[in-house]
């Protein structure tokens, strides 16, 4: 593959249904992007008391997100916001200052929700949150997956055939993203 996407799931729940949905992106991508979950679980709460020593887990998890050439998020709806959770792995990614994980990172968006709002309100914190990280984001197409029971097998088989498409296209889009930003980052060193 030519780009290496780390996907953030932004569901802690054993059975989340996001996770669901981000195996089956892996697997409908197209041949040239490889995706691998960048997990955020074990990260302490952050604090800016940290950034002169970043302890071990956050310092893992930002060397992951640096040699991502792009990142997915993958987000559940939690009272209208995005999960705690993943907000606190974007505040280590920002962080210690200078050294934000988001810039020049090609990111876009994708959430599933059984609710009928398809988790389109923390979507559009989410946009807000990495506008604020100088994160270069995918504004369309954009993905509300309403998620129907067995929609999404736990090893991300898509049981219906119109999803299936939906999904394939939105990989495809983003992986046009990525090549497109690829070509305006500056060079590293
Ligand atoms: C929810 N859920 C939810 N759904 C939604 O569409 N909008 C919302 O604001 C909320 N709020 C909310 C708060 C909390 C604390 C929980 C636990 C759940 C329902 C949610 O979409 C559902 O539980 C999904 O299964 C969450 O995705 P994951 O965690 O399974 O990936």
């Amino acid at each position: 593959a030519q780009y290496t996407i780390g996907y953030l799931v932004g569901s802690l729940a054993t059975g989340s249904i996001n996770r669901k949905l981000a195996k089956a992106l892996a697997r409908l991508a197209p041949p040239d992007l490889a995706l691998e979950e960048i997990p955020i679980r074990d990260l302490p709460l952050y604090s800016y008391d940290y950034d002169a020593d970043f302890p071990p887990a956050a310092r893992t998890f930002k060397q992951a997100l640096d040699a991502a050439d792009a990142v997915l998020l993958v987000t559940p709806e939690y009272n209208r916001s995005i999960p705690g959770g993943l907000k606190n792995a974007i505040d280590w990614a920002s962080r210690p200052f200078g050294h934000n994980s988001f810039t020049h990172k090609p990111a876009a968006i994708i959430g599933a929700s059984p609710g009928e709002i398809r988790s389109a309100i923390a979507q559009q914190h989410l946009r807000a949150i990495l506008a604020a990280c100088d994160c270069p984001l995918m504004t369309a197409p954009e993905a509300y997956i309403h998620f129907t029971p067995g929609l999404i097998s736990d090893n991300g088989d898509v049981t219906d055939p119109r999803c299936e498409h939906f999904l394939r296209r939105f990989m495809q889009s983003y992986g046009q993203f990525v090549a497109r930003m690829a070509k305006l980052r500056p060079a590293k060193g």
